[in-house]
């Protein structure tokens, strides 16, 4: 009895809209094309969020429990990757590559000025949601690293000062 009432809770918990973003049925899809297989868990977060623009909270019981991992795991996982985020991007989003080329070529010592001049931490968005500040993993632009990629469309190689400055100053220019 108590058991069936903790089960009944916990369901009620996860169906209940917590997480306004959150949608049960389009994470179901996500792990049906997935096979459910814990072994997928990051292309299965990056599903998800290419879904809903983010990995919605909401979620990550679903998620657990579909993949017998711990919430923890899930929050684990999404905490370390720099591409998953929490929350919505903002309107634009910049790319900027620390693979392994680009950091030969001196990403590490331009990170501080990005995060500067955009005004948010690689992985976060800026407080007035202008602009989303992500680390890439390659853009294929390796012969002209260090590489930046503004919002899937503008690519910018062999990254400097003032190329930083320009390409940041384009990333917060309205559109
Ligand atoms: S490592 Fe940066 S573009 Fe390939």
């Amino acid at each position: 009895m108590e058991t069936g009432h903790r089960r009944r809770r916990e369901r009620e918990h996860d169906e209940s809209p917590l997480d306004p973003t959150y949608d049960h049925a389009a994470v179901a899809a996500v792990l049906e094309a997935h096979g459910r297989d814990a072994g997928r868990l990051l292309p299965i977060l990056h599903d998800v969020q290419a879904h809903f623009g983010h990995v919605p909270r909401g979620s990550v019981r679903q998620l657990a429990r579909a993949l017998g991992r711990s919430r923890a795991e899930i929050h684990g996982v999404v905490g370390f990757y720099l591409d998953l985020r929490w929350e919505p991007a903002g309107r634009r989003t910049l790319r900027l590559c620390v693979a392994e080329s680009c950091q030969a070529a001196g990403v590490r010592a331009l990170v501080p000025l990005v995060e500067e001049l955009v005004g948010c931490r690689l992985g976060e968005t800026t407080l007035d949601g202008a602009v989303t500040l992500e680390a890439a993993y390659c853009l294929g632009l390796c012969a002209c690293s260090p590489a930046a990629l503004l919002d899937d469309e503008t690519v910018v190689g062999r990254l400097d000062e003032s190329g930083v400055r320009e390409l940041v100053a384009a990333a917060r220019a309205e559109q």
